[in-house]
């Protein structure tokens, strides 16, 4: 192997174990979400048939998604007083995120 290769090997390497050490920020590897949320709207918040609607697809504002959670919906619990403000703000914002994310 020629010293260049090598580099770009361990260049690879290096990104990908950032990329695998990077914190949770995204909802679906929120552990807030998949304690609370997930058994509803399932592992990758594309809902599930008895449980929520999909996440990905929510067409909600940011203010509008965090009065869900906290007020609920439905048959959508509520989860002030379970979850902190800051908490319910975050999800909220993960939820955008995910929903502003273009679907395939
Ligand atoms: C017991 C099942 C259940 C759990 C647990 C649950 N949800 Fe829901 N969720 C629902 C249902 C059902 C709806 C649809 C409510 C309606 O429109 O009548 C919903 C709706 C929503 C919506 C609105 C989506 C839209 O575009 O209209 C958001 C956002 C949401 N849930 C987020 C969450 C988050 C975040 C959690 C965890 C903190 C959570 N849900 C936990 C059942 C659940």
């Amino acid at each position: 192997m020629n010293s260049r290769l090598r580099l770009v090997v361990a260049a690879f390497f290096l990104t990908a174990s950032l990329f695998a050490q990077s914190p949770a920020t995204s909802l679906t590897s929120d552990s807030i979400y998949d304690k609370n949320c997930a058994k509803c709207h399932g592992k990758t918040a594309e809902g599930r048939h008895f449980g929520g609607p999909s996440l990905v697809t929510s067409k909600l504002s940011a203010d509008e998604t965090k009065a869900i959670i906290t007020n609920g919906k439905g048959r959508m619990p509520k989860y002030a007083g379970k979850l902190t403000d800051e908490q319910i703000t975050a999800l909220a914002a993960e939820i955008k995120a995910l929903s502003a994310t273009p679907q395939k």
